[in-house]
């Protein structure tokens, strides 16, 4: 089904149909009516079922250019059946009123309307409520309770002295709805002025993702689709009202100011550039543009307040046992680059979501509406309290935090434990179906891919010999928890989610030593004292399961010294899991500058760690696991261990190229702000060499000991590369040398660091060197590092000497293309080369 984007207006004025003439009605009316209330208007533009009911009606009736057919038309139409109703008319409305509410019908017994419907599935219902006083009859005094498919969604309801709309959304799995009145008391009357039932968009709510929110802590909800939902409030943080003109789904929204509790703790940010919804992302169904084209974020300049506070809205809700859906909208519109805004979100005072990284959530873009739901109980407080604040992970200059919209929906109908027992074993075997489809997809494409890599290197192990036994692992999906028969390879690396709990202490909030795109990263010691880091896909990480399998076909094929090994995974209770190794220093970038920065690295430390993420990626790129491309090299995913060893790490990105050498269309381009290659950007096309030109970046990172991008610098100075460049043009790199580096570094050492670097950074792939060049030229750069330093002592060497041009037989560099043979012509005469070559050798897919 699909709903229109951009051009409601359009598709309104298209379902327009002239009134009919309700003295003349004949059969062919009556025929095109029914045609009217049933079938979609037009099926690429509207929702499937689409009922609008101006009740109590001879006439049809619109609003928001929405026509809505009189229940009246026909007397013997079939979607009414009440013993004691009648039609209602208001004889002198307002002017202003609109006409759907000049009628309504009233039920003085039990009455009921009955809809076939075309689609199963999650609906909007929505009640108009408006108690008007005819000649004698006054509708305010009823009281009345309404049934949908049996599901009691109001009872005892007194609706009050105006215009109300009651939504409610939710799911429809017969292809007949009863909407049942039921007067309360002996005296008591029903009335409704209008209805709408229509389907809601795709994965309008899902199962996967919501959190439950309370005093123990954060954990996954399930089953969400299976409740009843009433809409509460649906707001627009920091922006006006929107009517629904504006919205796809004919909702309204609006403004925040009233629910603010401090007022002057946030500042309204706009945005005058449209957002960019991506696939993972929240849609314009999920919420318009406008929501998200606002927001309110911390008003720093108010001198007043101190330099960390939240803001917190109270949102009234009515006191009991309902839980609540509370669906937060987040569109980062006051960030200038990505990776910047760091901030929690607490409901009812209890954390929700901790360092919240919105970049990490989409695909990389600025600006990209995502939503996530959370649920929680406010029992008698009679509200539902929603603040956000900055996170222990912002800088003291780039503190903020933003919410763009909320939308507070009361459970009204916990469904019970039984019924949500059988859906999910239904679940698990859709799960199962739909999850052995996928394998057998994924094993054929992996048999394709592997047979042609085989063809070009017998050598290597193909897909099948890791002992890949795909369809007990992703086919039991990560639903269910059938034993495997005869587990291998993958399944060998099966960890049990209880061992893991135990292992972080139930993933207690003081282990967390990261969060990504994927979710939060915890310390953890498993039974045999192996001390782990725990990667827990968030459930809100929509985007996760692909990668989380991608990760786990990847790296269980590969160990090396080099990359973070992986030790296990998990895929109980649908959680995903990945357990690597723990990497005790941590990610390379708190080692080059920050406030967490302690002892700076020197120089020949620097060598040394680029060397080790080079061999790294040389090994990705052509190791025997072979063409795998990182997709997203930066800083904080080159690790140190206690020695200062470079691991490379998180895999979740990557992607294994057909082959090496043979390019990859994608869709959409990963990666990380600062670090993307222009020609990936450009063309959408993926090779090895993205992953250079990512890590010539890395290269001036270390050099320089600033970020990729630091928006807080002078415009020419934002974007790392293009000002390392233009300094190198300018013949000046020491000028851009990181301070804490001073002295240290030989002159030859910086001019072939600088050099290999500007090569990573090549405008076009072909232009730049293989990550075996690479590599060889940084290990060229620490021998002239430590020739020249040994030489010091003893002579006042200039750095020209220590470069000097030899005759020495130089072997071939097993790597070198000829770019790299160029830096043969000055190979200085005391290094020693075969030391280089072996351990080149050594290091090559071991
Ligand atoms: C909402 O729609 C109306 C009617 O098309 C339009 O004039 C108005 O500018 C829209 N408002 C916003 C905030 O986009
Ligand atoms: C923000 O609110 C939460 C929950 O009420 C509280 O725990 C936290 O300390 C607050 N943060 C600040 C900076 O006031």
């Amino acid at each position: 089904m699909k709903f229109l984007h951009s051009d409601t207006h359009t598709l309104l004025k298209g379902t327009k149909r002239p009134k009919p003439n309700l003295s003349s009605m004949n059969t062919q009316n009556l025929i095109s009516l029914i045609l009217i209330l049933f079938i979609p208007f037009s099926v690429s533009i509207s929702p499937i079922d689409n009922v609008l009911l101006s009740c109590g009606s001879h006439n049809n009736a619109s609003l928001y250019d929405r026509v809505f057919i009189g229940d009246s038309t026909h007397p013997g139409s079939t979607f009414l059946s009440a013993d004691d109703s009648i039609s209602l008319a208001y004889q002198k409305p307002p002017q202003n009123l609109p006409s759907l509410y000049h009628t309504a019908r009233v039920f003085r017994s039990t009455g009921r309307y009955k809809f076939n419907m075309k689609k199963n599935g999650t609906h909007f219902v929505r009640f108009h409520f408006f108690p008007f006083k005819a000649q004698n009859f006054y509708l305010k005094p009823a009281k009345f309770s309404v049934f949908v498919n049996g599901v009691s969604v109001l009872s005892n309801f007194q609706p009050p002295n105006d215009v109300l709309l009651k939504e409610f959304i939710l799911k429809i799995e017969s292809n007949l709805l009863e909407i049942l009145f039921r007067p309360v008391g002996d005296t008591g009357f029903a009335f409704v002025n209008a209805l709408e039932v229509f389907t809601a968009p795709v994965d309008f709510i899902i199962d996967f993702g919501a959190r439950s929110v309370g005093p123990s802590g954060v954990a996954e909800y399930k089953n969400l689709s299976f409740q009843v939902l009433e809409t509460v409030h649906r707001i627009n943080v920091g922006g006006l009202k929107i009517t629904p003109f504006n919205d796809t789904l004919w909702r309204t929204w609006i403004p925040d100011e009233d629910y603010l509790m401090f007022k002057d703790a946030a500042k309204p940010a706009v945005s005058t550039h449209t957002p960019n919804y991506q696939k993972g992302g929240a849609t314009r169904e999920i919420a318009p543009e406008n929501v998200y084209m606002t927001a309110q974020q911390m008003n720093r300049e108010n001198s007043s307040l101190a330099s960390r506070f939240n803001i917190t809205w109270n949102f009234p809700v009515t006191p009991g046992v309902a839980p609540f859906l509370v669906r937060l909208h987040f569109c980062d519109i006051v960030s200038p680059a990505l990776n910047l805004l760091y901030f929690d979100v607490y409901i009812n005072g209890y954390i929700a979501y901790k360092d919240l990284d919105l970049s990490a959530l989409t695909i990389h873009t600025l600006a990209s509406p995502v939503y996530l739901d959370f649920i929680t109980n406010s029992g008698d407080s009679g509200f539902v309290q929603v603040s956000v604040g900055p996170s222990e992970l912002s800088s003291s200059i780039r503190m903020n935090a933003i919410l763009n919209g909320a939308e507070i929906m009361e459970m009204v109908n916990d469904v019970g434990t039984n019924v949500v027992h059988r859906r999910k074993n239904l679940w698990i075997l859709l799960g199962s179906i739909v999850g052995g489809i996928v394998v057998l997809f994924l094993v054929v494409m992996a048999f394709l891919f592997g047979t042609k890599c085989r063809n070009k290197k017998p050598k290597q192990r193909t897909v099948e010999s890791v002992g890949w036994t795909p369809l007990s692992m992703f086919g039991g999906s990560s639903l269910s928890r059938s034993s495997e028969p005869g587990s291998h390879g993958l399944l060998g690396l099966k960890i049990p989610f209880a061992e893991i709990q135990s292992a972080t202490n139930n993933f207690d909030r003081n282990l967390i030593v990261g969060s990504g795109g994927f979710g939060m990263v915890y310390k953890g010691v498993l039974r045999d004292n192996v001390k782990v880091a725990v990667k827990r896909g968030m459930p809100g990480s929509r985007q996760g399961l692909p990668e989380f399998q991608t990760e786990i076909t990847v790296l269980s094929k590969i160990r090396h010294r080099h990359l973070v090994s992986l030790v296990g995974f998990c895929e109980e209770n649908s959680e995903m899991i990945l357990v690597y190794e723990y990497v005790e220093k941590g990610p390379l970038k708190k080692h080059l500058y920050g406030s967490s920065l302690q002892t700076p690295l020197s120089w020949k430390q620097r060598l040394e760690i680029c060397i080790g993420a080079a061999r790294g990626l040389h090994y990705l790129h052509t190791g025997f696991a072979q063409g795998i491309i990182h997709r997203d090299i930066k800083s904080t995913n080159i690790l140190l261990d206690e020695n200062y060893v470079a691991k490379v790490a998180d895999f979740g990105l990557s992607r294994s190229g057909p082959c090496i050498n043979e390019t990859h269309v994608s869709t959409n381009v990963k990666g990380s702000f600062g670090y993307v290659d222009p020609e990936y950007y450009r063309r959408q096309q993926l090779t090895d060499k993205s992953d250079v030109y990512s890590f010539g970046v890395v290269l001036f990172e270390v050099l320089c000991g600033r970020p990729a991008v630091d928006p807080q610098l002078a415009r020419e100075q934002v974007n790392l590369a293009e000002w390392a460049l233009e300094w190198l043009k300018k013949g000046m790199l020491e000028q851009i040398v990181d301070p804490r580096l001073v002295g240290q570094i030989q002159q030859s050492s910086l001019k072939k660091f600088c050099e290999n670097a500007e090569k990573c950074l090549a405008e076009y792939g072909v232009d730049r060197p293989a990550m075996g060049d690479v590599l060889w030229n940084l290990e060229y750069a620490l021998q002239l590092q430590e020739s020249g330093q040994q030489r010091e002592p003893h002579a006042n060497s200039s750095d020209n000497e220590a470069v000097s041009v030899t005759n020495t037989v130089i072997p071939q560099n097993p790597f070198a293309n000829t770019r790299a043979e160029r830096d043969y012509d000055n190979f200085p005469s005391d290094v020693s080369t075969s030391q280089v070559f072996s351990q080149l050798m050594n290091n090559e897919g071991r």
